[in-house]
């Protein structure tokens, strides 16, 4: 196919690749200091921070401190996260809130105080929500009439970033498709922060959006940045189970209002496999319900809120009632089918604690980050206050980074683009659908060695079917969601122990030898310069402690 690339028609200092809570506030900070393009594939309110339902964690009620918000956090993360991380996220994270209340954020209140609720592993009630059920909604909406009224953020929407532009190893632009005339162009800038979020769509179950496809975090791998901890994936426990319905989140928060969980016999489980029964952690719960429905060969649980009374369901999760009854289902009369879903990625591309990557130039906030805040484990709800606390620190250190820098010309990368030839990808959805099925069926919930073996085997061959350029967004995403995914299998092929959302079915004891080690990942050499174990399959996996 002929090359359509073409001249970028626009410029700016920063670019902002990404538009959930961590892109929109990292551009709301580097708007201060030039001119910011936001890039986003499809449109902004297709974010999976848009979708986040149960709210956002912070330590601001009477009874909470940033202290215990940062145990709470480290123990979830069964000490692999970085310690260092946890702390900004907790200390900064109230300040971060109240700047957006100013802004005009409305968290819902009872009685003229906050509503502070509760949610798995967290040992005080913290978490904000919005309208019941819409937190993420009502952050991503202010901080978009936010954006909108600054005249330095440009939004480009509709525009797929295909890969980034590192010369003389700055990361120093982007190769962006116009989703809309199918045009290629390349767009320079000082500094380029990434803010993609996760790859949910890896597996044939997510509660994430369709775009989830983990692009910023295969295009950091080909830029040379280093992925950590891919092998940790939060599974959600509770999303809806119908086959004709994609699997829409359940909020934890359902749980910390007391719904229970029921196998296909109507019994309650949950006190069986854990004290803290429905409200366990998440790897707990869907380890759970997984044996459950062994047990009992079903094909999902029920959960449970009719007890709680229809009024009450209907003023705290209103999104959640009229989404379910669409599908003909009152929740507060009838039980809710739920199995476990694909829900969040707690590795990806590797930042310092200022959202640095290893590629000078290249910053990255958000879930498409692996800051060390989650560690093997995220605790609920605090992905939003990680999206605004580690967005504005990208941010500022990508503002120093511009004051060195120009914007540099790229015109041999262009015509070198325009002169580029594309590849096809005979039957694009067909390997989308198989990918999906095997990562869940062979990296999922729980995972072995064989199966992992067997994974990797067959992502090797996928990997060799989309090694070439292409045209299309569609044939772009899949190869993206290859390369994640091989990421994944591979990590979590290394790991040969059970800690946090990693379960393997063939080494479940949580500590052998070396399990406090992170896995590292990169396509070239291992930037760090520190020991390399294994070349596997086209990828380096660096086995050392995390770099810095
Ligand atoms: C939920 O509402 O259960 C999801 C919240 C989260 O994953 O942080």
């Amino acid at each position: 196919m002929a090359s359509r690339r073409s001249r970028a028609p626009v410029e700016a200092d920063f670019l902002v690749i990404g538009s959930g809570v961590a892109g929109l506030r990292a551009a709301l900070e580097l708007s201060r200091s030039g001119r910011v393009m936001v890039l986003t594939k499809g449109h902004p309110l297709q974010s999976s921070s848009i979708h986040a339902q149960g709210g956002v964690a912070v330590a601001m009620s009477e009874e909470d401190d940033v202290a215990i918000h940062l145990t709470d956090t480290l123990k979830a993360g069964h000490g692999l996260c970085r310690k260092e991380a946890v702390r900004v996220l907790v200390e900064e994270g109230p300040a971060r809130i109240q700047e957006l209340i100013g802004w005009g954020a409305k968290f819902d209140k009872v009685g003229g105080k906050f509503a502070f609720a509760r949610e798995a592993a967290h040992s005080r009630s913290r978490i904000l929500r919005a309208r019941g059920d819409a937190t993420g909604n009502e952050m991503v909406r202010v901080l978009i009439a936010e954006v909108n009224r600054q005249k330095q953020i440009q939004r480009l929407d509709h525009h797929f970033t295909v890969d980034l532009v590192v010369d003389a190893g700055r990361c120093c632009g982007a190769v962006v498709l116009d989703e809309g005339s199918g045009r290629q162009f390349v767009l320079p800038a000082r500094a380029i922060v990434l803010t993609t979020g996760g790859a949910g769509q890896i597996y044939a179950r997510t509660t994430n959006p369709a775009n989830a496809t983990g692009d910023g975090m295969a295009m950091a791998l080909r830029a040379g940045a280093v992925l950590q901890d891919m092998e940790f994936v939060q599974f959600h426990p509770t999303a809806l189970y119908l086959p004709s319905s994609p699997p829409f989140l359940l909020s934890e928060a359902m749980r910390g209002e007391g719904a229970q969980l029921r196998n296909n016999k109507g019994a309650l489980f949950m006190q069986r496999y854990h004290p803290m029964g429905a409200l366990a952690p998440r790897d707990i719960v869907s380890r759970a319900i997984l044996a459950e429905m062994a047990a009992t060969k079903a094909r999902h649980v029920y959960l449970d809120v009719t007890h709680l009374g229809a009024e009450f369901v209907k003023r705290r999760f209103p999104t959640i009632y009229a989404t379910c009854l669409r599908y003909d289902i009152d929740i507060t009369e009838e039980w809710i089918p739920v199995s476990p879903s694909a829900h969040y990625m707690m590795g990806g591309v590797w930042t310092d604690l200022n959202g640095a990557t290893t590629v000078p130039g290249l910053f990255a906030a958000g879930e498409v980050a692996c800051s060390g805040v989650h560690g093997a484990n995220r605790l609920a709800s605090n992905s939003l206050l990680e999206g605004l606390v580690f967005g504005a620190r990208a941010a500022t250190v990508a503002v120093a980074f511009a004051g060195r820098h120009d914007i540099p010309q790229l015109s041999s990368q262009e015509a070198a683009i325009r002169a580029g030839q594309f590849g096809t990808l005979d039957d694009a959805e067909k390997l989308r659908s198989s990918l999906r099925r095997t990562m869940w069926g062979q990296v999922g919930v729980i995972r072995s060695g064989e199966s992992l073996i067997r994974a990797c085997a067959q992502l090797s061959r996928w990997a060799q079917l989309v090694a070439q350029p292409f045209a299309s967004r569609a044939a772009l995403e899949v190869k993206n969601m290859v390369q994640v995914a091989q990421c994944v299998a591979e990590a979590a092929l290394w790991r040969e122990n059970s800690v946090g959302a990693h379960y393997r079915s063939d080494c479940p004891e949580a500590k052998r030898a070396g399990w406090q080690q992170h896995s590292r990942l990169s396509s070239g050499e291992v930037v760090s310069g520190k020991t390399l174990q294994k070349k596997s399959r086209g990828l380096l996996l660096s086995l050392r402690g995390r770099i810095g």
